[in-house]
Parts: structure tokens; sequence; C-alpha cells
């Protein structure tokens, strides 16, 4: 039976306290379940309130979960199939198929057991189902339905098939990609591996440089971020005590400026901030909210960094001035995020 105000988050392992501190700060506190090491239930929560609070700490979320089991990869197939008929409207677009467990979410690998789940549906899908089967999609971009097998042990399950306008309405807590891990290929030409998470947000958030945007990058040495925006086409305003890699000290496109970041302001209003600055959350809270309150740019994208535990109160601060300021916002703990998450928001134009 589908329970509508109950979402299972997938974490790291080790940080399933985090969903519950995270969870703790909706008006209504959800009730918290461990079911699996970095599967955690929460329930008698309302998408509105999911939506509002975001939690920033679940790699992927898998709405209404259905707890299921089979002893058999045919009989797992076969479930799936039986789902996939009653819950997938022929019209949907496209629609993604993502079996996994939980290490998926920290590896990206799938295990061999949840692949042959998968190509044992698609078998049945094509003998039983085509016009299904034809909907799906390989592609995360363009998943518009999503069904979801996080399995817990080898027999045993929740089975999440979330339709197309939930999974707009879920975005950026619920994840196109399976087990919401993102691979960032590598690159030779940034100066920096940082570059990965910017390239990763833009993914995630559905983030837009475009030629001509101005944008300040604070904390930007030695360039990762910064050789992200050029690359993009956008002028570069890059504040750091350091220079950057000579490259982009000698880009037309970047300005730098040397000195604190914190205190640091543009002449006019920019349409990007981006920062990843080493610092205590709260000075990264601050400056988001002077940079929100004070419009000093259109949109933000800033990595707010924990010492040891994560403070829940900042990260609650961090939300209100993301909820207060901007017309569209969220939050993750990017594939890239080592002990950090990342945060966006657009103001109204
Ligand atoms: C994680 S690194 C940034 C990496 C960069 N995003 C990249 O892609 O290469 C953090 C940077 O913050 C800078 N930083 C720390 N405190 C700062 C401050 N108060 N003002 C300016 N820069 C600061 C450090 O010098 C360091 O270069």
């Amino acid at each position: 039976m589908k329970n509508p105000d109950s979402y299972i988050c997938i974490t790291r392992l080790g940080q399933e306290c985090f969903i519950k501190e995270e969870a703790r700060s909706c008006p209504v506190p959800p009730q918290c379940t461990e079911l699996a090491p970095g599967v955690v239930e929460l329930s008698g929560i309302s998408e509105q309130q999911i939506r509002a609070n975001g939690i920033f700490f679940a790699c992927q979320l898998l709405p209404q979960p259905v707890p299921c089991s089979s002893q058999s990869i045919k009989g797992w197939a076969a479930l799936l199939l039986e789902a996939l008929v009653n819950s997938i409207p022929e019209e949907t677009e496209a629609w993604g198929l993502q079996v996994f467990d939980q290490s998926t979410a920290e590896t990206g690998k799938q295990h061999s057991r949840a692949r042959l789940i998968e190509q044992e549906t698609v078998a049945l899908l094509k003998q039983k189902r085509r016009s299904l089967l034809r909907k799906l999609s390989k592609d995360p971009s363009k998943h518009a339905a999503l069904a979801q097998l996080v399995l817990t042990s080898p027999d045993d399950g929740y089975l999440s098939i979330t339709s197309a306008p939930q999974v707009k309405a879920l975005s950026p807590v619920i994840s196109p990609f399976r087990a919401g891990y993102v691979s960032i290929p590598d690159d030779r030409l940034p100066p920096s591996r940082a570059f990965k998470k910017l390239r990763e947000a833009q993914l995630r958030f559905g983030l837009s440089f475009r030629p001509g945007m101005r944008c300040a990058d604070l904390g930007a040495c030695p360039g990762g971020w910064t050789h992200v925006l050029v690359e993009a086409g956008c002028r570069v305003s890059a504040v750091d005590r350091s220079p950057l890699d000579p490259k982009l000290m000698h880009s037309k496109q970047v300005s730098f400026a040397s000195g604190d970041a914190f205190s640091w302001t543009p002449e006019k209003a920019l349409d990007w901030l981006v920062c990843d600055v080493i610092a205590a959350p709260e000075k990264t809270a601050a400056l988001i909210e002077r940079w929100l309150r004070e419009r000093l740019c259109h949109s933000l994208c800033v990595t707010v960094k924990f010492k040891g535990s994560p403070d829940f109160g900042v990260l609650a601060s961090v939300k209100r001035s993301l909820a207060q300021h901007c017309v569209e916002h969220g939050g993750k703990q990017l594939t890239a995020n080592k002990n950090e998450l990342t945060v966006f928001g657009h103001l109204a134009d």
C-alpha cells in the first residue's frame, strides 16, 4: 500500500542521522525510520514540506515507497512489470528505470543483481508491453517519470514510481541519475578538480551560465570554477587572497581582485555569484543573506562547508534566506561534495 506522506531518502553511510536532523527543521517534523544502512524513511511529511524544506543530505528520494520482496530475478522483473503497467501512463514522454542499492549512491556502481533485475524487466517489457518499452530512456536528462527500486537485501527492497509532474515538482531533491550519483568526466584544462562541483551543480540544478553574463567567483583560486564560467563565455570578477592559475590571470574575461571575499562588493548587480570559499558556515550563511538582501546578484551557487559535524542551525538559516528572497532555490550534497553542501537560488527578475 502506498502512503502519500512517506518518502525514502538514500544517504551516504553514517549520515542517516543528518536526514533526521535536517527533517527536524520542518514545521511539522516527520517520523524518521532507518530501514537499512543509508536508507531512511520519512513519514508524515507532505510533498509541499519536502519542496519547501528540501532534504539536502539525501542523495536520492523515493516518493511513496512500497516494500516488496522476491527471491529470484524473474520474480523481481514480474513484480516491476505489473507496477509499471499500472502506474506509468501511456502518454508519458520518457521514463527511467533504476534498480540499485545504497552503495550506488556513493560509488555510482550498480551491483550485478540490480543490473540483472533491470535487464530482465526490459526483456519482459519487450514481450508484454512494447509501447511502454519504447518510452524507456537511458538518458537521465530525458526522464520525465521515474521507476526506482532500492534493494535493502538481495530479496527485499522498496519500489517507488514517480509520475512526471511529481518528478518535476520534487526537483532537485529527486535526481534523474541512478541513486543520485553524478559522474563528471575528468578534464585536464581546469587548474583544479573543484570544477567538477560547479559542473555537477549546473547539471543537477539546471544552472545556466551564458556568454556575456557578469559573475563574481569568491574564493576563486586556483580557478576551477572561474574556468567553467570563462568557458561558458562569462565575464568573471575573481576574488581571492592568492592569484589564480596564470592562464586565467591573463584571460581578457577575468579581472582578479586580491583580498577578502567577505568584504568585496560589486559596483553594480551581477548575474551570478559563485562562491567556494573555505570559511566557517555561519560566515558563508551571512554572505548569502547579504548578497540576496542587497540584490547584489540575480542568481547564486555557493558551497557551505562544515567543520566536523554539520551545523543544522546554520543550514536552517541558509534555507530561510533562500526561501525568503528567491523564487527558485535548493541545495544538495553533490556527489563531488565532501563535508559540504552546495546551494543555489534565483531572485525574481
Ligand atoms: C576550495 S578553494 C576554491 C577552489 C576554487 N573554487 C577552484 O575551483 O579552484 C577555497 C579558496 O578560498 C580562499 N579563501 C579562503 N578565505 C578567504 C577569504 N576570506 N577571502 C578570499 N579568499 C579566501 C582560499 O585562498 C582558497 O583559494
